[in-house]
């Protein structure tokens, strides 16, 4: 089945992802000037991003990973599957996105990157968070995360920065081949691959 529904149609374009070793994920993304947020450019990225993550399939993506330099991310977490989201998240762009901890509780869990295939290992993240940005319709928007959203956000922005999870993985854990504990994997479709 495909990941892609009705309702997860963006018309996009799927983008060929960046690997770990390429320079421009190792960079600092540009800010988007506000007013540049409705040019075509700008709206057109956002949709290639979308369906680009969908095709992975992912949970997040950010605009280095597709190539282009600027602080731009989409993210999502599927209905109904688990982490206990029910509801999901749907498919969220946002532009110039920034965050900061909510206390001081640290959990580690797995992750996997569209920028470092094949791979995943276990990340220290902030347990909740408060995070911004503007939307696509250049809104600005102030929101609370934990759990699994909190996470995906973090490590899309950590992307901004030039930031791979692998950087942040401690010296004492693991980042090993995916498919060696195919059982600890959620679905092939929630896998956690930003
Ligand atoms: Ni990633």
């Amino acid at each position: 089945m495909t990941d892609k529904t009705k309702q997860e149609c963006y018309d996009g374009n799927v983008l060929p992802v960046v690997q770990m070793g390429h320079p421009i994920l190792l960079e600092r993304a540009k800010e988007v000037l506000p007013e540049h947020v409705s040019t075509a450019h700008i709206q057109r990225l956002i949709k290639d991003m979308r369906e680009t993550m969908l095709a992975a399939p992912g949970i997040g993506i950010a605009a280095p990973q597709v190539g282009e330099s600027l602080r731009i991310i989409v993210f999502r977490i599927p209905p109904g599957k688990e982490k206990g989201c029910l509801e999901g998240v749907p498919p969220t762009a946002l532009i110039n996105p920034g965050y900061e901890k909510v206390g001081d509780e640290m959990v580690k869990d797995w992750e996997g990157c569209l920028s470092v295939k094949g791979k995943r290992g276990r990340v220290p993240r902030y347990e909740r968070i408060r995070y911004w940005g503007l939307t696509e319709k250049g809104v600005r928007v102030e929101r609370t995360a934990d759990g699994w959203l909190s996470r995906i956000v973090q490590h899309e922005c950590d992307h901004l920065n030039g930031i791979l999870y692998p950087q942040l993985v401690e010296e004492d854990d693991i980042i090993e081949e995916a498919w060696r504990s195919p059982l600890l994997l959620p679905e092939p479709e929630t896998v956690v691959s930003n």
